[in-house]
């Protein structure tokens, strides 16, 4: 429903469940499956888990919940909640990084979804089974040679997500991923049996969990916090975004706590899936960003059931890729109309048109405009690195000194206990953090990883 102005009235979600499903409907999606393992790979596997867990408990679960108690103390978007909360300051600034950022994301993780699509079709015409390790590779070059085959994906996939974000489906993709997020979980599970059970597959399980701390710099610290803000999806607003959408009564802290622990356990999941089967095929580890697409086909061809699996597992990554899209374009969007009061239609129209343009270029860069590139990098991996790495943590940087140091230490007590519903013993600790190790440690990371200092 519309009011005069064309906008649709501030919504809430049902209840705290649905605030968990919605947000781990945000935080669950390539990042765990596509992302984590990829980027582990490419950073020395063991070691850099442990790195990334230790970012998720010390660094992003406080800043979750700082971003969720700015979005529901002011009940607005990322940019309009500071402007609410500290009128006449230059604080909405982090918000419109966010925005910026959102943006950007969703261009390159639109691309990533569209191969899902495409994979999800060569899973029903059952292109997998029987097929051996070249002919699964030549799937993926294949597919990337005919330049318009993943474009035309990308813009599927940006339609589809612009048409949910615009009716408002929200609460339709809240019921169904109450459903389809366990079922993802079990696939996994299967998966990973399937995988640990390949001949070499003890190779995988050693390279994902025996910490090697050589492999270990400055830059891949850098890269493990960016990976944890961007799983978690914060450092962006969409929390904040989400945040406005909880009603006062809920309890903040255990819902960021569970999120955030589905949230780490399904890309450990995937890690377990994807690396024993990556040591038994011998793919390498670092091969980038297609690995999951050249991995796991191969599992599905030598399993039983593989194309039932496959069929799943595609439509199940897909799911979660789109309810995670859903938060990105929602931080623009709410933007949008809120802001710059344009119709919410309007808003996602624009959103989305730009979105598609960048979507196209970086899907591009990667196979027919090579020169689609900066410094020798191209479109795709610019932006990757832009928004994950430098941007994410800059603004969850900017987000959590706001908490701590200007957002006021009664109104935080007031938003984090619910106005006095629930105890919060943690508050003096996260306090703690917040005011001091959580930005310390990002400065740090941040600072040593793009090679400004170093210890
Ligand atoms: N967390 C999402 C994922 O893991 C991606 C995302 C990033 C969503 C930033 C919102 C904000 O796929």
């Amino acid at each position: 429903m519309e009011d005069l102005s064309g906008r649709k009235p501030r919504g809430l979600f049902a209840n705290k469940f649905g605030v968990i499903a919605a947000t781990a409907g945000s935080a669950v999606g390539l990042g765990n499956i596509w992302r984590f393992p990829y980027i582990a790979g490419e950073n020395g596997g063991g070691a850099f888990l442990l790195v990334y867990l230790f970012f998720i408990v010390a660094i992003g679960i406080p800043a979750m919940l700082s971003e969720f108690t700015i979005g529901r103390a002011a009940h607005k978007n990322a940019v309009g909640s500071f402007k609410a909360l500290s009128p006449r300051s230059k604080w909405f600034l982090v918000g419109m990084l966010g925005v910026v950022c959102a943006f950007m994301i969703d261009a390159f993780y639109s691309v990533v979804a569209g191969w899902t699509l495409e994979y999800l079709l060569k899973a029903l015409t059952n292109q997998f089974c029987g097929k051996n390790y070249e002919e699964i590779q030549y799937l993926f070059s294949g597919f990337q040679q005919s330049a318009w085959r993943p474009i035309l994906w990308t813009l599927v996939f940006v339609l589809l997500s612009g048409l949910i974000v615009m009716s408002g489906v929200e609460k339709g993709i809240e019921k169904y991923n109450k459903i389809l997020m366990p079922l993802l979980l079990l696939i996994l599970v299967i998966l990973g049996i399937r995988a640990v059970t390949l001949p070499g597959a003890s190779m995988g399980l050693e390279f994902l969990f025996y910490p090697d701390f050589s492999k270990i710099t400055g830059s891949s610290v850098l890269i493990a916090l960016g990976q944890a803000f961007f799983s978690l999806s914060i450092g962006m607003g969409a929390l904040i975004t989400y945040g406005s959408y909880v009603r006062k009564k809920d309890n903040l802290g255990s819902s960021v706590v569970t999120v955030a622990l589905s949230d780490t356990l399904i890309a450990i999941l995937s890690g377990v899936a994807i690396f024993p089967a990556v040591f038994s095929f011998g793919i390498s580890p670092d091969s980038g960003p297609d690995l999951v697409y050249q991995t796991l086909p191969n599992v599905f061809a030598q399993m039983k059931g593989g194309y039932i699996f496959a069929v799943m597992f595609f439509a199940l990554l897909f799911f979660a890729a789109i309810t995670s899209t859903i938060s990105i374009l929602e931080v623009v969007v709410a933007y949008l109309s809120e802001e710059k009061n344009i119709s919410r239609r309007k808003a996602t129209a624009l959103a989305s048109g730009g979105i598609a343009i960048l979507g196209c270029l970086c899907s591009l860069s990667l196979n027919a405009f090579p020169q689609l590139s900066i410094n020798g990098k191209d479109l795709f991996s610019v932006l990757e690195y832009l928004s994950s790495n430098v941007m994410l943590p800059l603004g969850g940087l900017f987000i959590v000194i706001y908490v701590a140091w200007f957002f006021g230490k009664e109104r935080l007590y007031k938003e984090l206990s619910s106005d006095g519903r629930y105890k919060v013993r943690y508050y003096k600790f996260f306090l703690f953090l917040v005011r001091y190790i959580v930005p310390v440690a990002i400065g740090f990371v941040f600072l040593n990883g793009v090679g400004l200092f170093s210890i």
